[in-house]
């Protein structure tokens, strides 16, 4: 079985089979991913819409066919992270410039182009056949010491990307995570019309 394909996705609305076939694994195949296939993913990111097109994403990379750079990324993350992000083929870190370069003011959406950028990383990446799996669980300090990050700069998330590994057949916990229905909140709870809390009626 290719383990592009969550067993448990649960789109209601034809949404694109990118979208549908993405989710975020506990389980990767612990094998390197192709230099070519992350270049594609980056340059996914580097097209990222971004406000006044700042582009204030900064991306640490580190692959597992390089195991230094590698544990020491793993090591910025917290241990419930490291224990099955080890196996991902690539941990990239996050990094978000926090003010406009153009004239120095504070870049209130800085985070949410970081997230424009993951995005476009993680839909590329499923197109590749890959999966990412994005971690708010990383540690602040030890990213900025490890790497020298500067002030004007801040870690956002790490990225695990890699191969996904088949659940199917495999009862631990991360299989279980793997296998488990997937939740949404329903159209009323956040699609709102008009005032506060009132649901589109989508
Ligand atoms: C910004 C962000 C931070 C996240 N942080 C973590 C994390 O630290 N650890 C983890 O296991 N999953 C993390 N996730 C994964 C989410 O738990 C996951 O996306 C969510 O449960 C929905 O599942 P799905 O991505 O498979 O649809 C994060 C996801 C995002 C987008």
């Amino acid at each position: 079985m290719t383990a592009d394909i969550n067993p448990s996705k649960t789109a209601d609305a034809p949404i694109h089979d990118l979208l549908s076939k993405r989710y975020s694994p506990y389980l990767f195949e612990a094998k390197a991913v192709e230099s070519e296939k992350l270049a594609t993913c980056l340059d996914a990111a580097r097209w990222a819409a971004s406000s006044f097109n700042e582009q204030p994403w900064r991306f640490i990379v580190a692959t597992r066919d390089d195991s230094a750079a590698f544990a020491t990324l793993l090591d910025c993350l917290v241990e419930a992270n490291q224990s099955w992000a080890k196996n991902a083929g690539v941990l990239i870190l996050t990094v978000a410039k926090l003010t406009f370069t153009r004239n120095n003011t504070p870049n209130r959406v800085a985070e949410h182009d970081i997230g424009m950028a993951s995005a476009n990383l993680v839909v590329q990446a499923t197109a590749l056949g890959l999966h990412a799996h994005q971690m708010a669980g990383i540690d602040m300090s030890k990213c900025r010491h490890t790497y020298g990050i500067p002030e004007g700069y801040d870690p956002v998330t790490a990225i695990a990307l890699g191969y996904a590994a088949d659940p199917a057949g495999r009862d631990d916990d991360m299989a279980k995570r793997d296998q488990g229905a997937r939740q949404r909140k329903p159209f009323d709870e956040w699609v709102f019309a008009g005032k506060w809390e009132q649901s589109a009626g989508i």
